[in-house]
């Protein structure tokens, strides 16, 4: 039935192409509904001469594709056959109002249960291009993922050279062991969970790995057509470098934002973040890899291995040998820095950047690394994560419901703007006990109101880079820079006319970035590092926007099957 669909939305999509004429006359304006069934189920699956066992979305490893256009309305009924209890986030969709179809456990929806379903009911409403969908509850995301494809409103073209064909690109991470067990052992440790035995493009780790002749991803192309590849790093812990041997990328989106259009040999790209790239078959025909492998600027162990899929011009035989690209070395913060800087929303008339110029609200986050005492762990303690040395708990319930429904002592709106004491952030590794304390502490802020959040990365333990994502909301990405953040020099130096627009940040290894949204998205919104190892030590928190005085400024009722605690 999904490929049904994906077969016939692609048909659509190629007549509407050639035909532009019949699908604006013929089709209607108002909104399409899309329906999905995802069963959630164990399947076996092998990599690296290694079979198990893992948790799927009908079976399929990566998950189903997701197409919709913009202004359609999705509904994804999850029933969920594992052993384990499930929530699905669609990473990235805004989900106005409607904090109760976006899925983070005990966040916005308490797990569906195995034996339940619960129907995800959503609008795509104001966004267009790549986002992607993965479990959000303990690390089945490792398996349980897969990519949105939102198709510009009929009528309405990309604002770059169409392309002739386009392709889903997902990059993750494969264990041997069971994923499951690996979080476990870490956390009983109080150490990182072994690192993954291999990355994947499309579910497959490529020819340099043990047995995968067979699971290796390949892309047809014909000379000179251009692809448009829709990238996202599904992987849970690692920010990694992409590249196609002999082959220029020309970014053109960023996590459903159109960017102004540049050229480039590699791209990073952070755990939770999409990239659109346009891809030219303008070489002497034959077989190119397209390669990931990792960026890590300090000495922290972590998969360095490289994941490989093939670029194949038509009519080329299997039996040549591709070549590699030219990655970025593993540790190369001038490439990332400069990558980084060449991202600029398009900010056009029709697809401005909305960047917020006044600030209601100037938050300052610092983010810690750290060690708590735990007696059973195998070195006396345990790794903890936080922010303005504040580390998350969850709660037993919703926080969505906890808000919505009035209840009291599920959390507190005390989470600090600014950390509790400045020191020199960035200095000599610090490893002063500044007293992290534990809490499900929330910022409330008032609807519509503009937000400016500096987030600050320090040498607790060690500096390192961090993926930050904001559910239920873009934010603009003003500025950024290596040190101490200067408040009173830094910010003359802001992008505030066509400044990157994403809902997923890198913060760069011991540097800040400052971010701006306008709070006008009534809820509960989940604000993580999407590393899942940070997240699980506690690097998170949860913003409370409130209700706006309209009446279509309000968080909608919950849906009747929300799935109970
Ligand atoms: Cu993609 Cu809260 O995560």
């Amino acid at each position: 039935m999904i490929s049904q669909k994906k077969f016939s939305s692609r048909l659509l999509l190629t007549i509407c192409t050639v035909f532009a004429f019949l699908c604006f006359v013929s089709s209607p304006v108002e909104a399409a509904v899309q329906r999905y069934q995802f069963d959630i189920r164990v399947a076996n699956v092998s990599r690296l001469c290694h079979a198990k066992p893992i948790v799927t979305v009908n079976g399929m490893f990566p998950g189903p594709t997701i197409y919709v256009r913009e202004g359609d309305r999705v509904l994804v009924n999850v029933t969920n056959h594992a052993q384990y209890n499930m929530s699905i986030h669609w990473h990235g969709l805004k989900q106005y109002r409607n904090g109760w179809a976006d899925g983070p456990a005990y966040i916005t929806q308490c797990p569906i249960m195995t034996g339940s379903s619960y129907v995800y009911d959503f609008n795509v409403t104001g966004q267009r291009g790549t986002l992607w969908w993965h479990a959000h509850i303990l690390w089945l995301r490792a398996t349980v993922y897969g990519a949105i494809v939102i198709m510009p409103k009929q009528g309405t073209p990309f604002p770059f050279p169409q392309p002739d064909r386009e392709e889903v690109i997902l990059l993750g991470e494969w264990w041997n062991a069971d994923v499951e067990a690996v979080e476990k052992q870490g956390n009983s440790l109080g150490l990182p969970p072994n690192m993954s035995d291999a990355h994947t493009i499309n579910g497959k780790p490529g020819p340099l790995f043990p047995c995968s002749e067979k699971y290796t991803f390949a892309m047809e192309v014909e000379q000179g057509k251009t692809y448009l590849l829709r990238l996202i790093n599904a992987a849970l812990n690692d920010e990694l470098f992409f590249a196609i041997a002999g082959h220029n990328l020309t970014v053109v989106e960023i996590d459903a934002v159109y960017t102004k259009p540049f050229s480039t040999q590699a791209l990073l790209i952070a755990p939770g973040q999409t990239t659109n790239v346009l891809v030219r078959a303008n070489q002497i025909p034959g077989r190119y890899f397209m390669a990931a492998r990792p960026f890590m600027d300090v000495p922290i162990p972590i998969d360095n291995k490289t994941a490989t899929a093939i670029l194949q011009y038509k009519g080329i035989p299997n039996t040549i040998v591709p070549t590699l690209p030219n990655l970025p070395r593993p540790n190369d913060s001038a490439f990332a820095f400069s990558y980084e800087e060449k991202l600029r929303s398009l900010n056009s008339p029709q697809f401005p950047a909305n960047v917020p110029l006044k600030v209601d609200r100037h938050l300052f986050y610092t983010i810690g690394l750290g060690r708590n005492s735990c007696p059973s762990c195998i070195n006396g303690t345990r790794l903890t994560a936080s922010l303005n040395n504040v580390s998350f708990v969850m709660p037993q319930v919703g926080l969505l419901q906890a808000h919505y429904f009035n209840m009291k002592g599920v959390y507190t709106t005390d989470f600090p703007d600014n950390p509790p004491t400045p020191f020199n952030y960035t200095g000599a590794p610090l490893t002063a006990n500044l007293g992290t304390s534990k809490g499900t502490r929330l910022s409330r802020i008032p609807f519509n109101s503009t937000v400016e959040l500096v987030l600050q990365d320090t040498n607790l333990l060690t500096v390192e880079s961090h993926p930050f994502h904001l559910h239920g909301y873009n934010f603009f990405v003003v500025g950024t820079g290596i040190g101490n953040f200067d408040p009173t020099k830094d910010p003359a130096k802001y992008n505030l006319v066509d400044p990157p627009e994403r809902n997923t940040v890198g913060v760069p290894t011991g540097g800040w970035t400052a971010i701006r949204f306008r709070a006008d998205n009534p809820g509960v919104w989940f604000f993580h590092c999407h590393l899942e190892l940070h997240t699980g030590w506690g690097l998170k928190t949860a913003f409370v926007v409130e209700d706006g005085p309209g009446p279509d400024q309000k968080v909608l009722p919950p849906p009747n099957d929300l799935p109970p605690c």
